[in-house]
């Protein structure tokens, strides 16, 4: 069975500005989010406070996050923090929500996070128990669940340990990254059969998928038939990650609404409006859509 509605969390400026070339101007990011909220996306992940020179595209956080103080209440707003020093610059500027960002490989957890598996999460700890004490909530990302560009496939039983103890820690949801796009949904199904077994339920599950091999779709029906209501997506498909060579865009937002609309799933977004706004980024760019969604829907 299908969820009636489905909860769209938005990594365009944050998943896909930190792998673009070009540097955004914050006052473009800002608008690029004001659109995004405009167009009815609910959840959208504004920037991370990492150090800047591990990414340079998102070093202006304190320039942006304050231009988004006008917008409604009920739009969500999570950023990636990744140590207490990133904590520290979240809540200075009133953050309600942020997340940490594990590795299920010690390769990626090296290039990520200059830690080991065990070391990142360690590092994690004292963040989500002060983030939670000031009442926010948490999300705990896993990167490179299904394969990773130095170890190949990744073992089930190795995701499985890392959740549990980003679970432990009390995250409120956790989001399983295909970091470089290589899940098919066969094995999407098995890591979420392995992971209800555990005791992590489909309700506390987002699924993060990108578009490397064209898999995202299927691989988000195949979460969905498994219980999963939150699905990560990028405006326009924007995105990739800097410190995973083989990865490109995100699963495109529009893409996904496409799906789910014709399925009959809702998810509040008004699809013109959003592919509109992809349009407007990618010609602030300098380079189309990959989305076909888009692509079909403008003529471009
Ligand atoms: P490190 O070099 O080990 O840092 O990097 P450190 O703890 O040794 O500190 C070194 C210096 O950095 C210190 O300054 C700190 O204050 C400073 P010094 O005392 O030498 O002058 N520093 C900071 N400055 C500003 N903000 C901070 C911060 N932390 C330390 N937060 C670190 C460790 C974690 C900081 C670094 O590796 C880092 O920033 N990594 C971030 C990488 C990143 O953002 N990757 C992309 C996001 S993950 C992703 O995209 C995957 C995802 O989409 C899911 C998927 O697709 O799989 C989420
Ligand atoms: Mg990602």
């Amino acid at each position: 069975d299908l969820p009636p509605q489905v909860r769209i969390h938005e990594v365009g400026p944050r998943d896909g500005l930190q792998n673009e070339k070009a540097v955004v101007p914050a006052e473009v990011k800002a608008e690029f989010i004001h659109r995004l909220a405009a167009a009815g996306l609910g959840t959208i992940e504004a920037t991370s406070f990492v150090h800047p020179k591990w990414v340079p595209q998102l070093a202006d956080a304190e320039r942006l996050y304050p231009l988004l103080a006008d917008l409604p209440q009920e739009v969500r707003l999570p950023v990636l923090v990744p140590n207490e020093r990133g904590l520290d610059r979240a809540l200075e500027l009133g953050a309600r929500e942020v997340a940490v960002f594990a590795s299920a490989t010690e390769s990626f957890a090296r290039a990520n996070l200059n830690r080991t598996v065990d070391e990142a999460l360690a590092m994690f700890e004292p963040v989500v128990c002060r983030a939670r004490d000031e009442g926010l909530t948490v999300r705990g990302y896993l990167s490179m669940c299904f394969g990773d560009p130095w170890e190949g496939p990744v073992p089930v039983a190795q995701v499985v340990r890392v959740c549990r103890a980003l679970d432990a820690m009390g995250c409120a949801e956790l989001s399983l990254g295909d970091t470089i796009g290589v899940a098919t949904p066969g094995h999407v199904t098995r890591l979420l059969s392995a992971l209800h077994e555990a005791g992590l339920l489909a309700s506390g599950l987002a699924v993060h998928f990108h578009d490397t091999y064209g898999q995202a779709l299927a691989n988000t029906l195949a979460a969905l038939q498994a219980g999963v209501t939150t699905v990560d997506a990028s405006a326009g498909g924007l995105g990739g990650c800097p410190y995973a060579q083989s990865a490109t865009g995100n699963l495109a937002t529009e893409d996904l609404v496409w799906m789910l609309h014709g399925l009959g799933i809702e998810t509040g977004v008004d699809l013109g409006r959003l592919s509109a706004t992809s349009v407007w980024m990618a010609e602030w760019l300098g380079r189309p859509s990959p989305s076909r969604t888009v692509r079909a829907l403008t003529g471009t």
